[in-house]
């Protein structure tokens, strides 16, 4: 053939082809989501195979192993024990309750380590709500908005007290990073940083979180809030709406299914965007390379390449530190 151009020259070696890649994955990309309990015991979730809940000690330890692999930050997800769980969520702003302490003990022992929090009721909420609920006249649920955003600012400052790098909103109540904003800078927490769950859509791949805390709702469910997953337009006016607030970094969340969303917010902010690999999307590669249908290493790693490919900055995955290891 004459054929003066040939697109495979740029694939011959592994040399060319390392050369020529215009994406590639770090662990310096990844932020590792770790659960914690009170307890003394490191405890396997059953609901998300491969996933730890782990005591104060525990995760001090991983986290410190995480962060040695080159895993910049992690972020927090606590399950509460029932009988701390209120209408109004008050242990969340508890400088003694679990999180803060956490904060404190994973700075303490790795300060380099980025320490970001969730900011958002469900964890302490006694409905299962990420906002408190009230009952209408008509018996309906509601979630307020306002009074909940009330509430998230003292989580935020209790989490910058005990010295968080980044809180992380991930309750969708509208002007929330305004008000965070402008709680943490009168308190005089103008470094800490927001993160925010910008275009968190209602999605089904969170149930095995929910299993992971027992946070799942008792009545309803979160679409008054969280996004509708036809709407792609409505991410950017949130993310937009955010960044006017004042966020420091944008979330899009599911990431796999929602790879369009990520790259229309990426070319719509000069924020940087992370997305969140969630309980689902880790469960569904696992359980088939479980079954040894797939190779779980290389789906997994293809996967979160696409992710960064649609252009996130930072990936928020349970696969961090195997992923890190796989890296190396
Ligand atoms: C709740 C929260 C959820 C997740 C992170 N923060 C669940 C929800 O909104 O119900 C889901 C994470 C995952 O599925 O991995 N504030």
């Amino acid at each position: 053939m004459n054929l003066p151009i040939r697109p495979r020259r740029n694939r011959r070696t592994a040399a060319i082809r390392s050369l020529v890649r215009e994406n590639t994955l770090s662990p310096a990309d990844f932020i590792l989501p770790m659960f914690l309990h009170e307890d003394a015991e490191n405890t396997p979730i059953s609901s998300m195979p491969g996933v730890t809940r782990w005591s104060l000690d525990g995760l001090v330890k991983e986290a410190g192993e995480a962060h040695a692999l080159g895993v910049p930050a992690v972020v927090l997800f606590p399950k509460i024990e029932e009988n701390l769980k209120t209408p109004l969520a008050e242990e969340c702003a508890n400088d003694e309750g679990l999180v803060p302490r956490a904060i404190r003990a994973l700075k303490a022992a790795h300060p380099t380590l980025c320490v970001i929090t969730d900011v958002a009721l469900d964890p302490y909420n006694s409905d299962g709500h990420d906002g408190v609920v009230r009952r209408d006249e008509r018996g309906e649920l509601q979630i307020l908005n306002d009074e909940t955003v009330e509430i998230l600012c003292q989580q935020a400052l209790c989490h910058a007290r005990a010295g968080a790098d980044i809180v992380s909103p991930s309750d969708m109540m509208d002007g929330r990073v305004a008000a965070l904003r402008s709680a943490l800078d009168a308190a005089g927490f103008e470094k800490v940083a927001i993160l925010s769950y910008s275009a968190k859509y209602a999605s089904a791949f969170y149930g095995p979180f929910r299993g992971a805390l027992d946070s799942a709702p008792k009545e309803g469910d979160k679409k008054t809030y969280q996004m509708d997953p036809g709407n792609a337009r409505e991410a950017i006016r949130e993310a937009l709406l955010d960044e006017a607030e004042g966020a420091d970094m944008v979330m899009v969340k599911p990431a796999g299914p929602y790879l369009d969303i990520i790259t229309r917010v990426r070319e719509s902010t000069t924020l940087p965007v992370a997305a969140y690999q969630v309980s689902g999307e880790y469960l569904m590669i696992e359980s088939a390379a479980a079954a040894g249908w797939v190779n779980g290493q290389a789906i997994a790693l293809e996967s979160l390449m696409g992710i960064k490919r649609a252009g996130a900055d930072m990936i928020l995955t349970y696969y961090a530190k195997r992923a890190a290891e796989w890296l190396k």
